[in-house]
Formats: C-alpha cells, structure tokens, sequence
C-alpha cells in the first residue's frame, strides 16, 4: 500500500514539473539564439557547426523540443521551429526571454540554496552590479501595462515636472517624455552601468535628464509635479520604508502625485507567485520583502498623502500600481 503511495506522489511530483521543462527548453534557446538558428530548416550538425556548440548536448536539445513541440521535423535531417509566437523572440528586443533568464539564472538557483541558507542561518548577498542589467530590462515588460495609469495622473494633473527614482533604463519616462513634450522629466538611478544604457537611450529626449545618484543622497532642485518609484520598495529595508514616503512626499508640490508601481505579497490570498518572490527577496541580506497593501495605505497617510488608489498591473504576478495626491 504504502509502495503505491509513493508512486502516486512521485508522478505527481514529475507531473506537477512539467512545465518547468518548457521554460528550460525555451531559457536554453533564447540564451544560445537557438530559435533563431532553426528559424529556417536546419540540421543539428550545421546549427553545431555554425554556432560552435556541443553537438550531443544540442541533439538532446532538439530532441525534447521536439517532444514539446517546440520544434518539428522538416525533412532530410532538418529541424525548424514550431509555434513560433510562443517562442521568445531573440534577445534585444525588449524579448519575454530576458524573463527567461532572470527565472533561470537568478531566481531559480536563489531558490534552490534555500537549505543551505537555512541551515547556515545565512544569507545571499545580492550583486547588483552583475543583475542590474537584466533586472532592469525585465521590469521594462510591464511598461505597457502600467503606462496608462501614469499618463492619466500626467495629464489629469498637468505635471510639468516629473521625477522617477531608480529609473533603471529609463522606459518609463522616455515613452512619458514622448507623450508630454512640455513636462520635465528627471530620472535618477544607483548603478553607473544602467544610468549610462539609460542616458543613452534618452540621449534624443531634450526634456529628459539622468542622473546616477542614490535615492538616499539626493534632493531635486526644484519641488516636482509628479513622483514616480517602480519596482523599488524591495531594495528598502524595512525601517526605512515609511521615511522614504515622508521624503518622497516632501518633494512635492501641493496636489503633487506619488506614483509607485511594486509587486505586493504577504497575505494567503496574493497569488503563490508574489509569496515566492517574496522568499527569493529574503534570501538576499540586501534585498527585502515586498510590502502589503495595509503598509501602502498607512506610509502615504503618515506622509501626508491622499490615497487615490490601488490598481491592478498582472493580477497572476501580484504587480499593483499605488497612486497618492498631497494635499493641498
Ligand atoms: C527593478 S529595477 C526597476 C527599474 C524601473 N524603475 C522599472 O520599473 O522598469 C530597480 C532599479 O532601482 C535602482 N535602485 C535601487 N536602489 C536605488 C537607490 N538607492 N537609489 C537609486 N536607484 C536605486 C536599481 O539599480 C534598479 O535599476
């Protein structure tokens, strides 16, 4: 009886990881262009040839996106791409791959040092100089959805000045700056390597400036229409959190806008997906848990600010954005 239990719950297991094949599948495809290279019939031993891989670990590649359906057979030896629309495009081009990656590279193996830490009682150190990058053009996936929110505010309000802390590559306000040709807009972000994507992707907007500076040390000359703050509150220790709202909320205008886009975690009710984010951020000694819905109703009130309300970015990953007005 127990026998049979156990392989009751061993196939569930295998079921239940399934899919992480098809992400392995597509993360491995992405990273090494695969796609790419059977975008047309090819044999494994071209692709192999032409890219300098490893000719038995590709033919295993193949082989289960065959199985997948990632790929399919195209005769004489030949192997092309199959539904291709569910496939990442190749990278650089704001691809979903770059999500891929993140998962793969960073999120997944955080994961997986779990006992370790926990027997330990250690913690990851989180490398911001190595991830910023990627992390930075993963948070740009959500652009599309949270960008009308922001626009709204803009418009509504008649923002002449905008600020946007930890810009990352300046997504954001470059596609705002576009929208709002009279608005300011100033971005300020922490990594040197990310400030200068950003102040290269902007270097056409002349209402745009970037700077590299920390959140931390920085005050903008003038008070300011609108401030926005995405996917940010978890490099802020806990203690912290509320004296940044008061800071934030200092820097604006009387009927100024807060505008603050971050995943929010903490109750059985968030789907699993931002609770796991929630254990990858705490594994970090420098990164810290996302905050909850209660915690970003009581800083803006404290800070003197006017909830306006809490709206829904990807309601799968939790991602929320927050809206604040300062009373006049
Ligand atoms: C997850 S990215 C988000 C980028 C962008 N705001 C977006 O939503 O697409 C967070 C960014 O904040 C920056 N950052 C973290 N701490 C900061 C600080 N103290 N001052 C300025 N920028 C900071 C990081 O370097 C990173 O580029």
């Amino acid at each position: 009886m127990i026998d049979v239990m156990n392989m009751f719950k061993a196939r569930m297991y295998m079921k239940r990881n399934e899919p992480f094949l098809y992400s392995w599948h597509a993360y491995v495809g992405y990273e090494l262009d695969l796609f790419k290279a059977f975008e047309r019939p090819m044999s494994k031993f071209d692709v192999a040839d032409a890219y300098q891989l490893d000719e038995n670990l590709l033919d295993q590649w193949v082989s289960v996106g065959l199985s997948i359906g990632h790929l399919k057979e195209a005769g004489r030896g030949r192997y092309k791409i199959s539904h291709a629309w569910k496939l990442p495009k190749p990278k650089g081009n704001y691809s979903s791959g770059v999500l891929l990656k993140e998962m793969m590279e960073l999120h997944i193996p955080t994961l997986l040092s779990y006992p370790e830490m926990m027997r330990k009682q250690s913690r990851n150190h989180f490398d911001e100089e190595k991830h910023a990058p990627t992390v930075a053009e993963t948070s740009r996936l959500l652009e599309v959805l949270a960008l009308p929110k922001m626009s709204k505010k803009i418009r509504e309000n008649d923002c002449k000045t905008v600020l946007d802390i930890g810009c990352g590559e300046a997504g954001y306000i470059q596609k705002l700056a576009e929208r709002f040709p009279n608005t300011e807009f100033t971005g300020i972000e922490i990594s040197p390597a990310v400030t200068e994507k950003a102040q290269e992707n902007t270097r056409d907007n002349e209402n745009i400036t970037i700077e590299n500076a920390d959140l931390w040390n920085y005050h903008p000359e003038k008070q300011q229409d609108m401030v926005m703050m995405n996917n940010v509150i978890h490099y802020i220790d806990l203690e912290k959190r509320q004296e940044l709202f008061t800071e934030l909320a200092s820097w604006l205008n009387d009927g100024g806008i807060l505008s603050v886009v971050t995943p929010i975690a903490g109750s059985v009710e968030d789907p699993p997906f931002a609770n796991v984010f929630n254990s990858f951020f705490s594994s970090f000694d420098n990164l810290y848990r996302l905050p909850t819905r209660d915690e970003l109703a009581e800083w803006g009130e404290e800070a003197g600010l006017e909830m306006l309300g809490i709206k829904t970015v990807i309601k799968e990953g939790s991602w929320y954005i927050a809206q604040y007005q300062k009373r006049g």
